[in-house]
């Protein structure tokens, strides 16, 4: 299956991504120091996903709207007092010109919703956040996160029909978590 493939071949980077947030995780201090991290996804997830919907909508991915969008953390970010940031630039994103390298853009994306709980949780542990606000984001699809995973995914290995489109998916995939950490390390 091309999602076994995929899987295996984003692993260094998923890896040394999860690492970095982890270290991030662990100095917060303060709520404005998880603000900070929010509006660092914002930024980067933000401006990813103005340039994957120029390829993904409703009509090659039914539940696309209904799918979790950067709009919720920046709901996160506001009920947190803080201040929605400006996206990422061009050429701090990895490049999106078809749909091919949007699948493999929104694979990162949708593929976070599952490291997401546990962020929250991680969130949790470490700071006494107003009535659990700003948590919507990173809870995500809540019980639902599998099958809405499922769903991507038999999507996913529909889209990747060639091994020249696999691998056009994959290094767009790849690139989406370069660039991401070079952003959350900025
Ligand atoms: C503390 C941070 C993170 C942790 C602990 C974490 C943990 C996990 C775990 C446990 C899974 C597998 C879930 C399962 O199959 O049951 C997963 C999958 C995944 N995560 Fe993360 N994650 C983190 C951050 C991220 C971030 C920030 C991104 C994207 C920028 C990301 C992208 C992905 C992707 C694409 C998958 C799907 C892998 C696959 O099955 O193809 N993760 N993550």
């Amino acid at each position: 299956m091309f999602t076994e493939e995929i899987k295996e071949a984003t692993l260094a980077n998923h890896q040394q991504t999860e690492k970095i947030l982890v270290g991030k995780m662990k100095s917060m201090r303060s709520v404005q120091d998880y603000v900070n991290i929010l509006s660092s996804f914002y930024g980067y997830f933000g401006g990813l996903e103005q340039q994957i919907t120029r390829y993904i909508n409703q009509s090659n991915l039914a539940d696309y709207e209904d799918r979790r969008k950067s709009e919720a953390l920046a709901d996160d970010i506001k009920a947190l007092g803080g201040t929605v940031p400006q996206t990422a630039t061009n050429n701090e994103l990895p490049e999106i010109d078809n749909y091919l390298q949007a699948f493999g853009a929104l694979y990162v994306i949708e593929g976070s919703t599952l490291g997401g709980q546990i962020i929250s949780k991680m969130v949790q542990q470490h700071l006494p956040l107003p009535e659990g606000k700003g948590l919507s984001f990173f809870n995500g699809y809540g019980d639902d996160m599998y099958q809405r995973w499922g769903v991507f995914k038999e999507l996913l290995n529909k889209v990747a029909n060639t091994p020249a489109d696999q691998q056009i998916i994959i290094a767009a995939a790849n690139d989406t978590f370069a660039k991401f950490k070079t952003w959350l390390e900025k």
